[in-house]
């Protein structure tokens, strides 16, 4: 059986080299992950080499474009989706505000939008505005004792009217991963448009996007050990139909009708880096590297990746299970289709006197509400003190998680 080799991996994150930045663990990566050294390598070569204005006959200039497209083709490669189904903006956010600013004028006599209680706000409250654009909403409630969303309680809402089912892929606060492709599925059956948060499941894994079937899929590459960009899948055919958002003369171009921003040239240029990391994973550990289709190696490398991720989980998960005082959010199934390695616990005290603590130990962590205020509420979790999250990824070691399980055993 194949393991990630976690060594290797770590030597292709300058970070690691430095002690003030990795301490003696970092698990604060649901906010943002170390930079790949494939990344920063093009950002520099970017700065320091091409113009800043791509696309023009100098070579400078003409290299530039080229880098930028190569990112373009080959993280659609990855992803399995058209190159022209792909959009960069500057941050998952923004790209929710622009689509949902699209979606205001969009012809439709379906005039439902189902939102989620267990989203980030970023693929909530940009939804839940256009009430006042003529849609009703509807909330598709997760479960109170879990914060678990439930298929049944979905099907119950989705009814003939419904325009657009928003979810996401998974938690940020309780790490469960949501059955995507069922809901995708049920969705479709119904005539509905589905948009997918999938900024805290892509750093566990790369996801087919074609076999998710989804119309839209969002995740943002700061957290995918790249720079600060959000990036969109946009089904085509939904794009033709939804109301251009960039100037009138570009109307023609797909790939410019859904970022009013203008583009960060150098920042795409580097998003080649993320996929020469992958690359350079699945070639270390897989010999017919040269023979397969990128997205196949996104599939192989993320199980490798969850698998990684799993086995470390499960002592930190058994100990906080037993710690007194402390509430583990969520479900309690850590298999690899249900759960990424995202823990939030209710301590019912002071949880940023904890993360201080833990801190002062070189282990970095967060608390509060991570955005995802109204899945805390549901949950009946005091705010503003929140959650203790403690987030890691596929290049954490074993000894850091034994760290931090040492320290949170004598700080709670
Ligand atoms: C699940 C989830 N969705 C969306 C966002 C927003 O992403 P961005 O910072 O790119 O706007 C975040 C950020 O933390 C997130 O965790």
């Amino acid at each position: 059986m194949i393991r990630l080799d976690v060594d290797f991996v770590r030597k292709q994150f300058p970070s690691f080299q430095f002690e003030e930045v990795v301490g003696n663990g970092f698990f604060e990566n649901a906010g943002g992950s170390f930079m790949s050294k494939q990344v920063i390598e093009r950002l520099t070569r970017y700065h320091n080499q091409r113009r800043v204005q791509p696309y023009w006959v100098f070579n400078s200039s003409k290299l530039a474009g080229e880098e930028m497209d190569e990112s373009r083709s080959r993280m659609a490669a990855l992803l399995n989706v058209s190159n022209s189904s792909l959009h960069f903006g500057p941050s998952t956010s923004q790209n929710t505000y622009v689509l949902a600013n699209a979606f205001k004028d969009l012809q439709t006599d379906r005039k439902v939008i189902i939102v989620t209680n267990q989203d980030h706000e970023a693929n909530s409250g940009v939804w839940r505005r256009l009430k006042n654009f003529g849609y009703t909403v509807k909330e598709w409630k997760v479960r109170k004792n879990t914060g678990s969303l439930v298929l049944d309680d979905l099907i119950k809402i989705l009814d003939k009217d419904v325009c657009l089912v928003t979810f996401p892929h998974c938690s940020n606060i309780i790490g469960e991963i949501n059955p995507v492709e069922k809901i995708c599925e049920l969705s479709k059956e119904n005539g509905s448009y589905t948009c997918v948060d999938g900024v805290s499941y892509v750093p566990h894994s790369f996801p087919n996007i074609k076999k998710i079937g989804c119309d839209i899929y969002m995740f943002s590459t700061y957290k995918t050990y790249g720079p600060h960009l959000g990036i969109m899948y946009v089904d085509e055919n939904l794009n033709r139909l939804l109301p251009v958002q960039g100037h009138y003369f570009n109307a023609k171009d797909p790939t410019k009708t859904l970022t009013p921003a203008g583009p960060d040239h150098a920042q795409i240029a580097s998003v080649a880096g993320i996929v020469d990391y992958i690359e350079e994973i699945d070639r270390h550990h897989f010999k017919d590297n040269e023979e397969i289709a990128t997205h196949l190696k996104a599939e192989r490398i993320g199980k490798l990746q969850r698998e990684a991720e799993s086995e470390i989980l499960l002592p930190l998960f058994n100990f906080l299970k037993q710690k007194k005082g402390v509430k583990i959010l969520g479900n309690m199934d850590l298999s690899i289709d249900k759960k990424v390695p995202t823990i939030s616990i209710d301590i019912k005290g002071d949880v940023d006197g904890v993360v201080q603590q833990l801190n002062k130990k070189g282990l970095m962590a967060g608390s509060g509400d991570f955005y995802a205020v109204r899945l805390l509420e549901s949950l009946g979790i005091e705010l503003p003190a929140g959650v203790l999250r403690l987030s890691f990824v596929h290049y954490t070691k074993s000894k850091e998680i034994d760290s931090l399980i040492e320290a949170l055993d004598q700080i709670l």
